[in-house]
């Protein structure tokens, strides 16, 4: 193997290494690492090394992401494939070992970073893998991903690995990539806890069910009892919805922009007949329209589960799911009886779950309205966060109550 060069890094870059930052962004230092370099080792301001990269030149903002902070670096990276093999098995174990994964047949079997694998995810959905790059290093090293999988759970076959190449790399391609062919497509439905779901693959990036969402959907079903009015705002393909079906819940009403999605959403009512369909309502409409009608209709819910894009535009201005949680204060409360309680997700890295949490109680200040902060929601078991890094930390929830 040639010498790995040693390369300084940023100032900034230097301190939040040491916190346990795992990237090194785009600075006037990461474009001089050499282009052709697969890793490279970065080193203090006393030409002290730091971490062994892995190099990303092509990525427009992540330009390489730590694999090891272990000296000697130079046998790190000989050890690289054994390695992966290594952090793959143990990952696997994480989830073959955790309780709460049975009742479900989605999951995550490595979250990158956070699984020590950066910008490598792997699901598993049903008996199908899908495999997702944030850094395109990764596609040289498919087969043995595939091998260490096939090691560990022998039953999936050649034909149910998907790959999927993520995130802002130049020469990733916009549509996602399969592991046979780009005309690939695959349909078939899963189990999360007795629901079914309808999965496609190979059309799109969204496969029609958050993953990393089940397990804050399972901490959600303690909130509905039999009976409950519940309201899904931002519905998507309706797991929510159902999931609140399944716990009993008397009238279920969705709300989602996009027919698409909505008609995902019948799909999957359809897939589950042993739920009572007749409890619930689709609306395809804007989550203010919507609001907007219900109160007009003067219908009350005891749960609104709400779960905005992070930002949206009305074709002239952005805005970000955080400043728009005042506007849907506003316009969910009418619909809220005293006790009802409403769960607000907040999808970035870019807000904490303190200054969300601050964020709403100013609001409820300044509205006058009497909501109590309850239970906070976050990533679950098979998503792992780490410290220092808020970029893996993107979801956020909370519950208010209705005083
Ligand atoms: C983050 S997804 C919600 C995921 C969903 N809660 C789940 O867990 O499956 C956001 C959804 O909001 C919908 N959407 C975006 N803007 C909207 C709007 N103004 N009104 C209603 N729905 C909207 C999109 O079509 C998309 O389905």
């Amino acid at each position: 193997m040639d010498k790995i060069p040693e390369c300084l890094i940023h100032p900034v870059s230097i301190k939040l290494l040491r916190q346990g930052h795992p990237w090194i962004t785009a600075d006037t230092f990461s474009s001089r690492f050499p282009r052709q370099s697969e890793f490279v080792i970065a080193t203090d301001e006393r030409k002290r090394p730091m971490a062994l990269l892995m190099h990303d030149p092509y990525h427009k903002n992540i330009k390489a992401r730590v694999w090891s902070t272990k000296l000697p670096f130079d046998r790190e990276a000989q050890h690289f494939t054994v390695s992966i093999q290594a952090r793959l098995d143990l990952a696997f174990e994480k989830r073959i070992q955790a309780k709460e994964l049975r009742e479900r047949e989605n999951y995550y079997l490595a979250f990158g970073e956070a699984d020590q694998l950066p910008g490598l995810f792997i699901l598993r959905l049903r008996d199908r893998i899908l495999i997702q790059f944030y850094t395109s290093l990764w596609v040289r090293y498919k087969s043995i991903i595939v091998t260490t999988i096939q090691e560990v759970f022998p039953e999936i076959k050649d034909e149910n690995f998907w790959f999927q190449l993520r995130g802002e790399t130049k020469e990733l391609q916009k549509l996602p990539q399969n592991a046979l062919d780009q005309n690939r497509r695959d349909e078939f439905h899963l189990e999360e806890f007795g629901v079914q779901y309808l999965i496609r693959l190979g059309s799109t990036y969204d496969q029609g069910l958050y993953t990393d969402m089940s397990s804050v959907r399972h901490a959600l079903g303690k909130l509905v009892t039999p009976g409950m009015k519940v309201l899904n705002l931002y519905s998507y393909t309706g797991a929510f919805s159902l999931w609140a079906l399944k716990q009993g819940a008397g009238r279920v009403v969705s709300v989602d922009l996009s027919p698409k999605y909505i008609e995902w959403l019948q799909n999957n009512l359809a897939l589950n007949p042993v739920l009572d369909h007749t409890r619930h309502e689709a609306i395809v409409k804007s989550t203010d329209q919507a609001l907007a009608d219900l109160r007009g209709q003067k219908e009350i819910f005891d749960l609104i589960i709400c779960d905005p894009p992070s930002s949206s535009s009305d074709g002239s201005k952005r805005t970000s799911a955080i400043k728009a949680y005042r506007e849907l204060l506003i316009k969910m409360d009418p619909l809220l009886v005293k006790g009802a309680k409403c769960v607000l997700f907040l999808n970035t890295h870019q807000v904490t779950q303190e200054k969300f949490d601050k964020t709403l109680k100013e609001y409820l200040t300044e509205l006058k309205l009497d909501y109590k902060l309850s239970t906070r929601l976050q990533l679950g078991e098979d998503c792992p966060t780490l410290k220092g890094f808020p970029e893996g930390n993107y979801l956020k929830g909370v519950v208010l109550e209705k005083q």
